[in-house]
This record gives structure tokens, sequence and C-alpha cells, in this order.
């Protein structure tokens, strides 16, 4: 069941330079939304002809969602001014997100504000008694670091890389990943691998899935126009051919992708 909901703005802040925190009152869409779909929110500043725009799902509390984004163009740039009162009109859930359980420990890898659905993956996750959750986050510098406390406050050990070494290990984040996972594959104990972000760090964490046989599961960013697979704007290649990451994905099993 898709629903357009009509939702008051119940917060919206700057979270960290560049990111912005969008709370709002939906009910409906609470009830239903899994971690890893996502949401078309129509943006009241537009004109009236433009589309939706996609938004990934930070958290869902009762009954409120929370969206984490970026300020990256026209769409965002608009939706930064909506306050608190407001309506907006919210489309969803859309797309397959992440399967509901994990067998052994999560390992859940992000960067940037791709961290936004890993979060409500590590909620859900814990929620339902899973105890072993690692978040390992990557950015170029420790101000690319985002939601680190609410990842904590949840419980999640998380494991921190950047580029300048400015905070937690420094370099790749599939390097902190890559000790875990030599060292939970010598003491034989399984694990699953989730991950979002930009696409040279997808594409490192399918190759260890495939590599050591794990199952894998990447959220795929592409640029969406429809929102429900009318458009082809979205496609990625997979096994079985030319995917919509709207309605196919945006969350797809590592061994199903091929990578150019
Ligand atoms: Fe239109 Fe996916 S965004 S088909």
């Amino acid at each position: 069941m898709i629903y357009d909901e009509i939702c008051e703005v119940l917060r919206h802040s700057e979270l960290a330079v560049g990111y912005r925190l969008l709370v709002f009152e939906a009910p409906k869409l609470a009830a239903v939304l899994q971690p890893g779909q996502f949401i078309h929110v129509k943006v009241p500043t537009l004109e009236e002809s433009a589309l939706r725009r996609p938004f990934s799902v930070f958290d869902v509390d009762g009954t409120q969602v929370r969206v984490l984004y970026k300020t990256v163009g026209r769409g965002t740039r608009a939706l930064n001014h909506v306050k608190v009162g407001e309506k907006i009109a919210v489309l969803g859930p859309l797309g397959k997100g992440f399967p509901p359980t994990c067998k052994g420990t999560a390992l859940l890898v992000g960067g940037g504000y791709g961290v936004a659905p890993l979060y409500f993956l590590a909620h859900r996750l814990i929620e339902s008694g899973h105890k072993k959750v690692i978040l390992f986050e990557g950015g170029r510098t420790a101000a690319d670091l985002l939601a680190l406390d609410d990842f904590a406050a949840l419980g999640v050990d998380v494991r921190i890389a950047t580029n300048d070494g400015s905070n937690g290990t420094k370099g790749f984040v599939t390097m902190p990943l890559d000790v875990e996972i030599a060292s939970l594959m010598a003491k034989k104990e399984p694990f699953e691998l989730f991950t979002c972000g930009p696409d040279g760090l997808l594409k490192a964490v399918s190759e260890r899935a495939l590599t050591y046989g794990l199952p894998g599961w990447i959220s795929i960013d592409r640029h969406m126009i429809c929102g429900v697979g009318a458009c082809y704007a979205c496609i990625q290649k997979t096994v079985n051919g030319p995917a919509r990451c709207c309605v196919d994905g945006p969350v797809f099993p590592a061994r199903e992708l091929v990578w150019d």
C-alpha cells in the first residue's frame, strides 16, 4: 500500500554544515515504512509543475518520520525554507529496503548521508533484540561524519575512518571493516554486510561480500525522477539486466549487481 499523506512539519534544523534534519507527523507512513525504503516529498515552495524529490528515511519514531538530507540542488534548497507547522505531501513507502533480519553480526558501512537508512536499520535491528550491530562510518574529514552520537545512543559499536585522519583510522573505511571481517572469519562467526553511500564504497563492500561468500545488501543511490518505475532514469546494471532502483531497489543483493 502506498500512501500520499499530508504531513505537518514538527522540526526542521541544521544537523551539520550542509545537512538538515526534517521531522514530520505521518502516522500512515510511519506504520509501514521499512529501513532502506524511500519517500517522495512534494516541496511546497517549488512551482506546481515540479516533480517530487526522493529522500531516504533516517528514522521512524512512533508516528513521526525523520529525514536527514544534504542540500545539493534546487529541490533541497527549496526544502530548506519549509518551516515548522507547514504541511508537506509525502508519497511512500517506495522501493525495496533492507531485509528485516540479520544472521550474526550486522556490519553497517556508510559514507556521507548514506548513513541515514543505516540508522533506521540499526534502530529496527536493536529494537527486535539484535545485539551485535557495528557501524563503519567514513568521510574525508571529521566534519563529514554524521549522526555518530545517535548511533552510539542506540548501542551501536561505532568504528570511524577519515581520509585526513582527523577522526578514527586514517584512510578508507574499508580498513577497519577488513580488520573486523578477518576477526569474525577467524572466529567462524556469521555476519552480514549492509551499505549505503558513494558508488566507490558500495562497490568495495560488494566485492568483499562476493569474495567471502557473504550476504551483502547494497543500497544504490541513483538520480530519480518519477520514483515509481515509469521514467527509467534510475537504471542500475544487474545480472538479470537493467533494473530500476526506485522499484527493483534501492537495496539489491550484492550478488545481483554489475559494476562498470
Ligand atoms: Fe523513474 Fe526510477 S525514477 S523509473
